[in-house]
């Protein structure tokens, strides 16, 4: 099998958790490109019209640069673009994290009542929501839009038992606690940092990645491990990315990033 290149992007630094469960599995690439929108992040408090906007020049970069396949490691993006792109770009494989997330809660859960967590423009698209009762229409769904949890992130308010994010979680949890959600989609790539104190409010209940998902579907069994090349670009300071990266791709890979100018694609 002749192998590639992947092209993945983000707002900003949540893809990384995507990526990191990428690296993870046998894929049919040898080279990956992240993209991280550091210069224009948060998208999630964004119109559609501008986050459609932004997600048609991270696609264009990408392909100049080669990309053959395009993993949308954006939440955001997934549910308020994905119809734009797959009509603009309809030669180019695109992976969008709503239906395989949508797919595994249906899997997951056993009492039919679904939880998803997202930006802003996620929650309000309504994307996740219409995806899983399109899979069974008695499913509940409740919906939180949770506009703090990125900003947390982007300044590491992460670490063990932060007063700060775990009383944001326990404000933004109350209504999916209080409906008795058996699963909860992790609806925007930033969130898996966030992980274990979302754990903490909602004891026993499943949590579904959209990093783990994607990469359990573009897994190649017949493809060996073999760590593909990574290369890491910017739209804005690429020292303080490269700092975060390591944190967020859980190892000590080093990254060194390149700053593009994105308003030229
Ligand atoms: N990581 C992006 C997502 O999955 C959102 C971050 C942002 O608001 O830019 O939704």
């Amino acid at each position: 099998l002749s192998k590639g290149c992947l092209g993945v992007f983000d707002s900003g630094v949540g893809g990384l958790t995507v990526l990191r469960e990428l690296l993870n599995v046998p894929i049919a690439y040898d080279r990956v490109l992240y993209f991280g929108d550091t210069g224009r992040v948060p998208y999630g408090s964004r119109s559609a019209e501008t986050i459609i906007q932004y997600a048609r020049q991270d696609v264009h970069f990408l392909l100049e640069m080669g990309a053959e396949e395009i993993i949308i490691a954006c939440g955001t993006v997934s549910a308020a673009a994905m119809d734009d792109l797959r009509r603009e770009f309809d030669d180019i494989p695109l992976t969008g994290m709503i239906e395989v997330s949508a797919r595994a809660a249906a899997r997951a859960t056993q009492n039919g009542i679904i939880g998803v967590l997202g930006t802003q423009a996620t929650i309000r698209n309504g994307a996740y929501q219409r995806q899983l009762q399109a899979i069974n229409r008695d499913f509940r769904v409740i919906s939180t839009p949770c506009p703090l949890f990125v900003p947390l992130v982007e300044y590491g308010f992460t670490g063990e038992n932060d007063p700060i994010t775990r009383l944001t979680c326990q404000r933004y949890l109350e209504d999916i606690r209080a409906g008795g959600a058996d699963t909860v989609i992790l609806g925007c790539t930033h969130y898996p940092l966030l992980a274990p104190f979302i754990a903490e409010c909602l004891p026993g209940v499943t949590l579904i990645n959209n990093g783990i998902e994607v990469a359990k579907a573009l897994a190649c069994p017949e493809e060996s491990a073999g760590a593909p090349r990574v290369e890491y670009f910017v739209s804005d300071d690429s020292a303080a990315f490269d700092r975060n990266a390591g944190i967020f791709l859980g190892s000590s890979r080093q990254v060194r990033s390149t700053r593009i100018d994105i308003e030229r694609y």
